[in-house]
């Protein structure tokens, strides 16, 4: 690919992503498989997500709502703010990849944490940009660690909160501490695609922020609570001058019908959020709890997914579960090899998967 595809591209690492149940079923041969992997949401969407979605298959042979005008509105309301502070995407990793096209030039420098979400790299290599990635502290992102690396380069720093893969959050005092040290022309995402999950009364509203008027996005999903993955559909927030510029590199159609119409349907349904919230505290607990026995360390979750350091290379373990039907992710891809990253379940997949990984762990 030398001397065909740009040099900079050719630095994009692939994504990795969970292993599909269907590669399993075909690779091993086992039908009962659970998957862990991608921290899903295990009980699946709103019923009246899918109703919505049912009315909405008859329309299928015409294009979607470019403008995702219905949700767009539901979105404002939600929030409380302007309709031209929201936009769209085909999934919150759509709007990391709009983001880093509409603001990045090739002299710019990108900041983040060790130990997150590939896909912020990603957006900094795509650019052809530095990607500067600041020590992580206790499976904590450290503000102060990336605020020492903000020079005059810096155009855009992005903190997952909380953080994927280890689940642990930034309070709003570290994240006011931070605030007052970025410069005016740096844009700080908060991709919060885990935001309604989070119990923890220290969590920040960097809604505020927006309110405020600075230049700061604020990234959500339906992927997660909201059980919407596989349709692929995120939103954004911030003050209306970096949506109009994000909207400027939006494909004209970029939020599939089908989406709009279930996301739209699923804000709705309240009760379902919660009930998804209670099924994924519990197991949470239960998951501590077996850790605990285990003698296993982990950090402790403000996310519907668990860091556990399983305390030897997890590739081996890694397989072994595989075998066994059950799918989590391997920490080796974020840098750490001793750890594992398993979803939250129903009670019965956690208690499959403690029961599994006992007897690999032996
Ligand atoms: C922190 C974080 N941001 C963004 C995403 C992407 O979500 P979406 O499905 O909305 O593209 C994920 C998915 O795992 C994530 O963990």
């Amino acid at each position: 690919m030398r001397g065909l595809v740009n040099e900079h591209i050719l630095k994009l690492k692939p994504y990795v992503p969970g292993k599909p149940i269907d590669e399993v079923r075909r690779e091993f041969g086992i039908k009962d498989i659970v998957k862990l992997a991608s921290n899903e949401n295990p009980v699946g969407p709103s019923p009246k997500a899918l109703d919505a979605m049912k009315k909405a298959i008859g329309d299928v042979a015409l294009y979607p709502d470019g403008s995702c005008f219905a949700l767009t509105r539901a979105l404002a309301a939600k929030w409380g703010v302007g309709e031209n502070h929201i936009i769209c995407g085909n999934g919150s990793d759509e709007l990391i990849h709009y983001i880093g096209i509409t603001f990045l030039s090739a002299t710019d420098e990108v900041i983040s944490s060790d130990v997150t979400f590939s896909r912020y790299e990603s957006a900094a290599v795509l650019n052809n940009c530095e990607y500067k990635s600041a020590p992580a502290c206790r499976h904590k992102y450290s503000l102060d660690e990336i605020a020492a690396r903000i020079n005059s380069n810096t155009r855009l720093i992005i903190i997952a909160n909380p953080n994927n893969p280890t689940g642990t959050i930034v309070t709003k005092e570290e994240v006011d501490r931070f605030m007052a040290k970025v410069p005016e022309r740096v844009i700080v995402v908060f991709d919060e695609a885990y935001y309604e999950y989070v119990e923890s009364p220290d969590y920040p509203d960097t809604l505020d922020y927006v309110r405020q008027g600075k230049n700061v996005i604020i990234l959500h999903t339906f992927s997660k609570i909201y059980g919407l993955a596989g349709l692929r559909i995120g939103y954004g927030i911030a003050r209306p001058e970096i949506i109009a510029g994000l909207h400027q590199v939006r494909e004209p159609f970029n939020v599939n019908s089908l989406a709009q119409a279930a996301a739209t349907a699923a804000l709705e349904d309240v009760a379902h959020v919660d009930k998804i919230r209670k099924i994924n505290a519990q197991g949470r607990d239960y998951l501590y709890a077996q850790f605990d026995k285990m003698g296993l360390p982990y950090a402790r979750t403000e996310a519907n997914f668990i860091w556990v350091d399983i305390k030897q290379d997890c590739r081996p373990v890694f397989t072994e579960l595989l075998k066994r039907g059950v799918i989590i992710r391997t920490g080796d891809i974020f840098g750490c090899p001793t750890f594992i990253r398993v979803t939250i379940g129903t009670m019965d997949e956690n208690e499959r998967f403690i029961k599994t990984i006992k007897e690999v762990l032996g």
